[in-house]
């Protein structure tokens, strides 16, 4: 296995060269943050998400003491009515500290410092050769200046004009697989001169510096800078027409509270559940897609009885944790952890995160979030839409209590648990002929079997055709004729394909073909009308 240092660059190199996972919009120079799924890595999302969606809401595990309980789902607009996050909190409280120069107008993350290093070199020197001088001694390249890394290429240019004195800017990104951990690159020409830039977290923290440490000018206080992306509904473009885009599903979940209540048979305690995507401006986006400015969550809200909410605060915290587990994530890189009391936002009276470790890091960090929130988000809601606080309180009949349910907010990022189970999945075996593959769990595997004719002749595809056909019907299934075996098998593996079934001359003879798997490499023989049963017992699907 390549160092835990090396596996992250590795991993981002597989997810690009297979279409797992691209920069947005790389075609000009990509905008720091945001990220495409290709054709493997929208399937294995889309997996992901489904599978959540069958075992959290259509079949969630019975509840304490075998209790049966209603989960329900929503698909909310992404655009609200801006008074929704007034209620939430998020107009005046969601924000990062910032720490601008009063002189050159940079602006720091008010928490920790990141720097943009030009590095003077020839389009013929060795990249590999020039990053490594620049990992570690940052101090030692030509100039320092601070930026977030992933910051779009417009963002670069002005500043590195001005620290050039260049007249002449032009900038290209050099493939992110190149660049090591934690580090994105840029090819830059100014005024003939070519440079290479390359962007790295420090981890220095800022709130410490007296002066800019670039001009060495006055920095402001930190002050917030709110995370949410704003946009004008309607022609005109004022005050009155601000909206954001959601940071996250959940206030989509609490305004419909009521709805879902009055227009199904829901009775608490329940859920209501939510995949969709959230937006949030991040200061810092980095690692990859953790830390992404457009992101999917997959959110439950659910509501119960206050004296029952400790109850099942533990039934989702495990449940939840127990999901992970279930789809192959190891125990010894799993860690829920119990948020001290100085962490917990004012109205919860409990979080746990459930934590990954990642290889970008010597510390877990957060998949998911399992809050206790109280009955603060439908007193809010309640409050600021009706004058109320008590509006959205639900009725006991048997009874006749009215009270405020309280809400458990089990909160996934998508993006996070995609990158989480490619992380996991990812294997190296110098002993195998092709030593990188993608051992994934068969119910997120993209591709779950390929069939292949050893040959495209000799009536090999004629048998291999009908048994392809089959199997796609029921499980996602892949074709292919050209290439060596060797290299089918190869692809295979980077593609994390539990199974391939080929079909060579001995099929001619006594109707069997080859099951090879992926994650020894073995092979045997059964006959070739069992292959689709073979593939659903072996799948477990
Ligand atoms: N409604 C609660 C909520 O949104 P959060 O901890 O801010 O809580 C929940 O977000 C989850 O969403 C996180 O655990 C993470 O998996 C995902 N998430 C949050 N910000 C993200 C980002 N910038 N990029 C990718 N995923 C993110």
């Amino acid at each position: 296995m390549p160092e835990r240092t090396d596996i992250m660059e590795k991993i981002v190199a597989l997810c690009r060269r297979r279409g797992f996972i691209f920069g947005s919009s790389e075609i000009y120079g990509g905008i720091g943050g945001f990220w495409d799924y290709g054709p493997l890595g929208c399937e294995l999302k889309k997996n992901i998400k489904d599978v959540w969606w069958a075992d959290m809401v259509r079949n969630p595990p019975p509840g304490p003491d075998n209790r049966e309980f209603q989960m329900v789902g929503v698909d909310c607009s992404i655009i609200m009515n801006p008074k929704v996050w007034e209620a939430s909190g998020h107009v005046g409280g969601f924000s990062d500290p910032m720490r601008d120069c009063k002189s050159c107008k940079l602006r720091f993350r008010g928490d920790y410092l990141c720097r943009v290093g030009l590095v003077r070199c020839e389009p013929t020197d060795d990249i590999h050769d020039l990053l490594a001088s620049i990992q570690g001694c940052v101090a030692d390249v030509t100039f320092l200046a601070e930026c977030a890394p992933g910051c779009s290429i417009e963002e670069l240019k002005p500043l590195i004009k001005r620290v050039l004195g260049a007249k002449r800017v032009e900038l290209r990104f050099v493939p992110q697989n190149n660049a090591p951990d934690g580090t994105t690159i840029t090819y830059c020409v100014a005024d003939g001169k070519t440079y290479y830039v390359a962007s790295r977290f420090t981890g220095q923290s800022t709130r410490d510096l007296d002066e800019c440490p670039t001009c060495g000018g006055e920095l402001t206080e930190a002050r917030a800078f709110n995370l949410m992306f704003q946009t004008h509904v309607g022609a005109v473009q004022d005050e009155s027409s601000i909206a954001y885009l959601r940071p996250e599903t959940a206030q989509g979940i609490f305004a419909n509270f009521k709805n879902v209540m009055d227009s199904t048979r829901v009775k608490i305690p329940f859920g209501i559940a939510q995949v969709g995507k959230a937006f949030r401006n991040e200061i810092n986006p980095r690692n990859f897609t953790f830390r992404s400015r457009e992101f999917e969550q997959m959110e439950i809200e659910f509501f119960c009885h206050p004296s029952e909410s400790r109850m099942w605060y533990e039934y989702w915290r495990d449940v939840r944790k127990g999901w992970y587990t279930s789809l192959g994530i190891k125990s010894d890189k799993l860690r829920p952890r119990e948020q001290s009391k100085e962490e917990l936002a004012h109205y919860s009276c409990g979080t746990t995160d459930i934590e990954y470790l990642f290889p970008f890091s010597d510390e877990p960090q957060e998949l998911e979030g399992v809050a206790h929130r109280g009955d603060f988000d439908l007193k809010a809601h309640g409050k600021h839409s009706r004058g109320d606080e008590n509006a959205f309180a639900v009725l006991v009949e048997e009874t006749k209590e009215r009270f405020v349910p309280h809400v458990i907010e089990p909160s996934a990022g998508a993006d996070r648990f995609t990158l989480a189970v490619i992380c996991e999945a990812y294997s190296y075996d110098e002993s195998r002929a092709s030593p990188e593959f993608m051992k994934f769990h068969p119910r997120l595997a993209p591709i779950k079997a390929a069939v292949f004719p050893l040959v495209a002749k000799d009536g090999l595809p004629e048998i291999a055709d009908p048994i392809f056909r089959e199997i796609k019907k029921h499980f996602p299934c892949q074709y292919d004729a050209k290439q060596s075996i060797g290299k089918r098998y190869a692809r295979m593996d980077e593609a994390g394909t539990p199974f391939c079934f080929t079909i060579d001359g001995q099929t001619k003879e006594d109707g069997t073909v080859t099951v090879r798997t992926r994650d020894d490499a073995s092979q045997i023989r059964i006959d070739k009308s069992r292959c689709l049963e073979y593939l659903r017992d072996q799948l477990h699907l």
